[in-house]
């Protein structure tokens, strides 16, 4: 009997969700079936953290707070509701917390709960912890992750932020975007990889192997493809606006980044705020189940974007009630809600009167509960505040964003060689809104101790120390008045040259925030007078450099005809001031090329490199037509010559192709060669881009070095949607373009 019970003891033991020697897929099972309705639908449910709540109501107990007009983050719910909501078992997840004792203590609360489940922490560590209060390494924005060309570093720096974020108890960051985004209206260009499918899908991809890794291990977090789709190329570039597109370019160009994420294993994603051809994303069965789930095997989990299931109700009005915008979402497949009231007690609700059934719950809550037992969190739920010190900021993680700064800038203009500068010149003026301030940081940080910042100006300093710098502070965008600049101007006259720091604002915690999330405009100029500010200099006879912060594709056709240089540094991150310098000194010689397109004028917007041959078929009787600098363009110190393209003549439909072609550095200066095949369907049965981007690298080589480099055209990319939408490759001639036309060929598929 003993030997039995003994064998039943330990069986059942082990057969218990807290054993963690079971799978994480076994665990989910067995508590699942361990908790209530209630305890389920809790998992469901996300909140904002407690601090925000707390600086809300202020010092206000719940009852002077529901008795004041200020009603608190959420109406009329106090932060020790949500305390004891916690302990209830009654909220699965949190987001926007400020640091890791928060985290501890939502932490202790969840563990008072019945069955002990762990809260999920998360963040948008977009490009790097930013949002983690007391400080964190902060790397160049995603646009300029795609400018650098290079998905090893997307992926070192995911892998970095990881770690911060593990070390601070986050478990989850909302990252990567890979939304295609073609129109710089909108303001969260910055946030993308630009306007092709293939690098955003190879950025998002590597971004969320850094993230993921190996999820058992404590150095990684869950990633989240967003947003699921389309609201990257937004009507007007305003955020949110309703996307009506064919059902050819959501599989030419939207969803091919997002299935390469589900083909990665992302954990989860991310819903769009806007509706796809009249049904909004959060509620929209064929993105969440046909194509995420049944076509492309997501095992994931959904979580909606802020509030977006309640905007179901409140702006798409496709939903009379509140719940039942609740029962559309959860109906179509979104797993988390973002965030706060409104959902736990109405889709109780729903289950007990018979409109959602308890399976669909239990389809919803289980892979949250698997992705759980699959971070740890059940056996390390808390951070240690100890620990956390040591992990970031370290001098490694600084010189991974110093080193992916400098990869990500791009040289747009060098006019007869003007840069680099000569470090024994005397006197450079310094001016412009973003020449000595944290705009470098860009959207999604928060603002930074002011010692793990290099500004501009600080990085000009500290790489030509000899060189005196005249700072004007010209205060901000909006701040540039003609008094300023006639005193600008003054000053400037005095200098050898003038360094003007000039772009956007997408400084989160700012009020004149030009760019970022929510920040569209009609105008792709310099806002305010930084454009006059540039002309007033010039106009006095200084020589000009440019040096560009900002998160979008901006209008610069008078600058880059009469300004001799021009260096696009996006939002290149805590160590971006001195990455620029280096630039501009020559002690690094930039190799960055642009991943969208910059039009001359809001008035040529959208415009996109691998559009249909018909796009330019006729002309603007005024002005230009065509964009002022394409997709891939970008300059260097040096020169590099293409020689020696080979490939095979012919191949079956299906194979892929092998490609080798030298680079050779004719040059002065060590440089990089972003190598860029492009290809073109000769004729096809359908109208198809003039060329396609299907495979890119970086290769670094130093003065006179030749190297060969080896690359794979993939079947698939051969492919085209025929007139009936199905994917296939038709045999006939296609083109192979070497970046800007340096070299071509042609092939012929069977
Ligand atoms: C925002 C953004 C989304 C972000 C979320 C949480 O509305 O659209 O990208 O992850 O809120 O901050």
């Amino acid at each position: 009997m003993i030997a039995i019970i003994g064998i039943t003891f330990s069986c059942s033991q082990s057969m218990d969700y807290t054993n963690p020697d079971l799978s994480p897929e076994t665990r989910a099972e067995l508590l699942l079936n361990e908790l209530t309705i209630e305890e389920k639908v809790g998992q469901m449910c996300q909140y904002v953290g407690i601090n925000h709540m707390k600086v809300a109501e202020g010092n206000m107990t719940q009852e002077e707070m529901r008795n004041s007009d200020a009603h608190g983050f959420y109406q009329d719910i106090h932060s020790s509701d949500v305390e004891e909501m916690v302990k209830q078992g009654k909220i699965g997840s949190f987001l926007h917390i400020d640091d890791a004792h928060e985290v501890n203590h939502l932490q202790k609360l969840a563990m008072q709960s019945k069955h002990k489940i762990p809260l999920l922490i998360a963040i948008d560590a977009i490009h790097g912890h930013g949002f983690y209060a007391p400080g964190a390494t902060i790397f160049p924005t995603e646009i300029g992750m795609a400018s650098g060309w290079d998905t090893s570093l997307s992926r070192k720096i995911a892998e970095v932020t990881a770690k911060e974020m593990r070390a601070t108890g986050y478990h989850w960051t909302f990252s990567p975007n890979i939304e295609i985004s073609r129109d710089p209206r909108w303001g969260r260009v910055g946030e993308t990889f630009g306007e092709d499918p293939l690098v955003a899908s190879q950025h998002g991809v590597a971004m969320i192997k850094g993230y993921q890794g190996n999820l058992s291990e404590q150095n990684n977090v869950l990633a989240c493809a967003k947003h699921f789709v389309a609201g990257g190329d937004p009507v007007n570039g305003l955020n949110f606006s309703p996307m009506d597109v064919s059902e050819r370019r959501l599989k030419e160009i939207y969803f091919p980044p997002f299935e390469a994420a589900v083909n990665a294993g992302v954990a989860t994603f991310m819903a769009a705020h806007n509706e796809v051809n009249g049904m909004p994303c959060h509620a929209n069965k064929y993105l969440l189940q046909d194509v995420l789930r049944d076509e492309w095997n997501f095992e994931g989990f959904v979580v909606s974007d802020w509030t977006d299931i309640a905007r179901l109700h409140t702006t798409h009005r496709i939903a009379p009630t509140l719940k039942d915008a609740d029962r559309l979402a959860i109906e179509a497949g979104i797993n988390v809600h973002m965030h706060g009231p409104g959902f736990y007690d109405e889709v109780i609700e729903l289950v007990k009167e018979g409109s959602i059934s308890e399976e669909r719950i239990d389809e919803m809550v289980r892979p949250i509960l698997m992705y759980k037992f699959m971070l740890g969190v059940f056996e390390q739920p808390f951070a240690d505040t100890n620990k956390a010190k040591s992990v970031l900021l370290t001098n490694e993680h600084i010189e991974l964003a110093l080193h992916s700064a400098r990869k990500s800038i791009v040289l747009l203009e060098n006019k007869n060689g003007i840069l680099p500068l000569s470090k024994n010149i005397d006197r450079v003026f310094v001016s412009g809104p973003n020449s000595n301030n944290q705009t470098i940081l860009g959207d999604w940080a928060k603002p930074q101790p002011d010692d793990n910042v290099i500004t501009v100006l600080e990085g000009l300093k500290a790489v030509s120390p000899n060189t005196q710098f005249d700072y004007f502070d010209c205060k901000g965008i909006f701040e540039i008045s003609d008094k300023v600049i006639q005193e600008a101007v003054q000053q400037a006259k005095k200098a050898n040259i003038a360094i003007l720091v000039v772009g956007e604002n997408s400084l989160r915690h700012t009020d004149d925030k030009t760019c970022g999330e929510n920040q569209v405009r009609p105008d792709i100029a310099l806002a305010g007078n930084q454009e006059k500010l540039i002309k007033a200099i010039h106009q006095a006879g200084i020589p000009v450099i440019v040096v560009l912060v900002n998160g979008r594709p901006l209008a610069l056709e008078w600058i880059s005809e009469n300004i001799p240089a021009v260096i696009e540094s996006w939002e290149p991150g805590l160590q971006g001031g001195r990455a620029i310098a280096e630039v501009v000194f020559g002690d690094y010689n930039p190799g960055g090329r642009l991943p969208i397109t910059f039009s001359r004028s809001v008035g040529h917007i959208t415009e996109y490199y691998n559009h249909r041959p018909s796009m330019y078929f006729r002309k603007y009787v005024v002005g230009s037509t065509g964009p002022l600098y394409t997709f891939g363009y970008g300059l260097s110190y040096t020169s590099f010559e293409y020689s020696n393209l080979k490939f095979k003549q012919e191949i079956t439909s299906g194979d892929d192709l092998n490609i080798t072609v030298n680079i050779k550095n004719i040059g002065g200066y060590e440089g990089d060669e972003v190598v860029m095949i492009y290809l073109k369907d000769e004729y096809s049965s359908v109208t198809t881009p003039v060329k396609k981007l299907v495979a890119f690298t970086r290769v670094g080589l130093k003065p006179g070095e030749d190297k060969e480099v080896d690359l794979i055209i993939h079947a698939k990319d051969m492919s085209l949607y025929n007139e009936k939408l199905i994917q296939t490759i038709e045999p006939g001639a296609f083109k192979i373009i070497v970046g800007d036309d340096k070299l071509d060929g042609s092939f012929m598929v069977k």
